[in-house]
């Protein structure tokens, strides 16, 4: 039987389902459809099958979900989007970011399906319903809460990611993993550790078992105003990278799980061995992807204009060990910043 996964929203609740017939998938897409459709995946699985559609092919990057470059995307939207079409994109967390805000705000909102095509959008972003458009390079800073009617993952798409996008997806699906207990900490552990001798695994499981753990969270607090900004365990660090670095996501995310640890760690929340076990884990990530020297006041200016700052005080998401993630603010400005000085000065 093929997997599901259903998820309650108070927006619209909707359905994950695992289908790789990408030609029975579009079949019942009898509205009027109009496709945003990222450019790789268009050349190497679309070109023939869309040829008669309306759609815009964008490049994706950071750029694209710029505030600054939506324009041609909204003009592409005024000459096709009436109140009734259906928009259906295709690719990964950059594209879903583009499409689910424009449907969001078009005309006050029209349906939108969502096909990921990276492991990190079809094991993470695409349930939640978090729509996130960047700013003059700040990252997502515009945005709200807007899921699509309805999901396929397909693993047929991954069959042509790099490797580091991979990896980048392991990083992303890390956090849920390290959020949940033992049991799916140790599952991640092996699959990643498989995955990087070239073993074979299989990354339907993992996808479905990571987008279960998120499930359990965004339920609860769909809003992201309690238990669900456990979630950012590893983002606010890892955006502030994102920021200073050009790096892919999730491996921004990897690195700042293990600054969040490591910052446990110093501040005594977490103890030496179990900070050593993480990072043991994090560290097939991080020693094939490392990064160059930051500059400390710049990575904490950038962490003071996240989103969880409140009155300027940087909020993180610190952990005590697998399982247990807690969100605090940071009293003490000067110790975090030699805390961080110390961790980009070591090596692991
Ligand atoms: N809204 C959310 O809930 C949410 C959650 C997590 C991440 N994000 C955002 O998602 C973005 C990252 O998304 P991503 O990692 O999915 O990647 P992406 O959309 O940035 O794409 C990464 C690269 O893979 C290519 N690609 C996509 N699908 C492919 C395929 N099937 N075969 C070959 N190449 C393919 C793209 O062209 C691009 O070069 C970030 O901007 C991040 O902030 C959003």
């Amino acid at each position: 039987m093929k997997k599901k996964i259903k998820i309650k929203s108070k927006v619209n609740s909707y359905e994950v389902n695992f289908n790789n017939n990408l030609a029975q998938s579009f079949a019942d897409l009898n509205k009027e459809v109009i496709f945003v459709i990222d450019s790789k995946v268009y050349k190497i699985y679309l070109k023939k099958i869309i040829k008669n559609k309306k759609f815009i092919i964008l490049s994706s990057n950071e750029k694209t979900k710029d505030f600054f470059n939506l324009k041609k995307i909204i003009d592409f939207f005024i000459k096709n989007v009436s109140k009734n079409t259906l928009v259906v994109a295709i690719g990964g967390g950059v594209i879903q970011d583009v499409a689910s805000f424009l449907s969001s705000i078009f005309k006050r909102g029209i349906d939108w399906y969502f096909f990921p095509t990276t492991l990190i959008s079809q094991g993470d972003s695409c349930i939640g319903g978090k729509t996130s458009i960047n700013y003059n390079k700040l990252k997502n800073q515009l945005g709200n809460f807007y899921p699509p009617k309805r999901i396929v993952i397909n693993s047929r798409f991954l069959k042509n990611i790099s490797k580091k996008e991979i990896f980048s997806g392991f990083g992303e699906m890390g956090h849920y993993f390290f959020l949940s207990n033992n049991k799916d900490y140790e599952y991640y552990r092996k699959s990643l550790l498989k995955f990087s001798k070239n073993e074979k695994i299989n990354l339907n499981e993992i996808i479905f078992r990571s987008l279960n753990i998120k499930k359990k969270y965004i339920e609860k607090d769909e809003f992201d105003q309690n238990i669900r900004l456990k979630l950012n365990y590893g983002h606010t660090f890892g955006h502030a990278i994102e920021n200073l670095v050009t790096i892919p996501h999730g491996i921004a995310v990897a690195h700042g799980m293990n600054i969040s640890n490591f910052v446990s760690y110093k501040l005594g929340y977490l103890k030496f061995n179990k900070f050593n076990i993480m990072e043991d884990t994090l560290k097939i990530i991080l020693k094939r992807y490392p990064i160059r020297k930051i500059n400390v006041k710049k990575f904490v200016e950038i962490m003071r204009k996240d989103k969880k700052s409140i009155n300027k005080k940087i909020r993180v998401i610190l952990s005590k060990g697998i399982g247990n993630m807690f969100v605090t603010k940071i009293n003490n400005e000067k110790k975090f910043i030699n805390i961080l000085k110390e961790y980009f000065n070591r090596k692991y």
